[in-house]
Parts: structure tokens; C-alpha cells; sequence
């Protein structure tokens, strides 16, 4: 790129800094959705077997707290923290539509994180107390349909 082009580039959003936030935000991001989809995954099999089998259960209840513990919760707060970043570094972003709708999104999809691991804790005690497979299949729908519109908020910026 010649110098000027990058001159023309030079606003607040294409920075080597912001760019690197940007970078490390869909990096977490992915970590985060990995997790938590394939935490919900777990618990369907924990619902389903867990009662049944006792060793399964053990399996399933490590499992679940090493994904949630060492995976999902700390990719959702550097997701949340370098998408904080960008917000401090060109403020305004949050002044855009979009972006407040993508806020109001991702506080359902950390209720969401963080309800799987109330699920996680009461199953690990006591397998019994697991929602039914059923609800956890309609409940494993939720951050998937939340990451399609979040990202598509982000991609399009329709307003
Ligand atoms: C509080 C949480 C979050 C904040 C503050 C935040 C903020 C931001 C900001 C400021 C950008 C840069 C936008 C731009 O430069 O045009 C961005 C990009 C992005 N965000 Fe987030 N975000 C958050 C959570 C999420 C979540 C949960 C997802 C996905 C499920 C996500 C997916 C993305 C993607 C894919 C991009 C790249 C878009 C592009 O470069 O065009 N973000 N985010």
C-alpha cells in the first residue's frame, strides 16, 4: 500500500492497535461460541445418560467443568474486554444502531454462558436435577440463533 493509501486508512478504526483488539475479539469470540455450543452438547448427553451411569457421569461432569471453567468463561471476558476496547478506542460506535442492538444480544448470549454453568453445577450434584434432553435441545438452539444475528448485526450494520 503506498503511503498515502495508508494515510487514508489511518482513522481511529484501522489503527495496528485497534486492529489488533479487533483480532483478538474474534479470536475470543470463536473460543466463546466453540465453548458454549459444545457445552449445551454435553449437557444433552449428561441429561440423557448421566442418571443411568454413574462413570458417564463423572466423565460428563469434568468435562463440562473444564470446558466452562478454562474455556468458555475466560474467551467470554476477553471477547467482552477487547470488544470494550474497540468501543474506547473509537467511541462512536456506541452511538451507532447496530452496535446497541449487538450489546442488548450479547447480554442474553452471557446469561446464556452463564446459565449453562448453573445447569453444569446442579448436574455435576445430582444428575436428576438436569432439565430434560427435550429442553436442553431447544435451550442448545438459543446462542446459536443469537451468534447468527449478532454477527450478521456486526457484518451488515443495517442501522
Ligand atoms: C460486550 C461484548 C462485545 C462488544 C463490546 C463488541 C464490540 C465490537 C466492536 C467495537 C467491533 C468492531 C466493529 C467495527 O470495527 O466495525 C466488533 C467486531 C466484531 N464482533 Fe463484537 N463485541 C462484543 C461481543 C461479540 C460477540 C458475542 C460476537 C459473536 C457472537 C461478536 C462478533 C464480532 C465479529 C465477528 C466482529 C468483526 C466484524 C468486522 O470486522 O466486520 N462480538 N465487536
Amino acid at each position: 500500500m503506498t503511503g498515502h493509501g495508508r494515510g487514508l486508512l489511518m482513522t481511529a478504526n484501522f489503527t495496528a492497535t485497534y486492529l489488533f483488539w479487533k483480532w483478538l475479539h474474534i479470536v475470543a469470540v470463536i473460543a466463546w461460541m466453540a465453548g458454549i455450543l459444545y457445552l449445551y452438547r454435553l449437557l444433552i448427553y449428561h441429561s440423557e445418560r448421566g442418571q443411568a451411569e454413574p462413570s458417564t457421569h463423572q466423565l460428563l461432569s469434568l468435562m463440562e467443568m473444564r470446558l466452562y471453567r478454562y474455556i468458555t468463561v475466560p474467551a467470554m471476558l476477553v471477547a467482552v474486554s477487547a470488544g470494550l476496547t474497540m468501543v474506547a478506542i473509537a467511541p462512536g460506535l456506541a452511538r451507532t444502531g447496530w452496535f446497541g442492538t449487538k450489546f442488548a444480544l450479547v447480554m442474553f448470549l452471557i446469561l446464556v454462558t452463564l446459565y449453562a454453568g448453573k445447569l453444569h453445577r446442579d448436574g455435576a450434584t445430582d444428575p436428576g436435577k438436569l432439565p430434560a434432553s427435550r429442553t436442553l435441545r431447544i435451550l442448545n438452539e438459543v446462542p446459536t440463533f443469537l451468534m447468527l444475528l449478532i454477527v450478521g448485526l456486526v457484518v451488515f450494520k443495517p442501522f
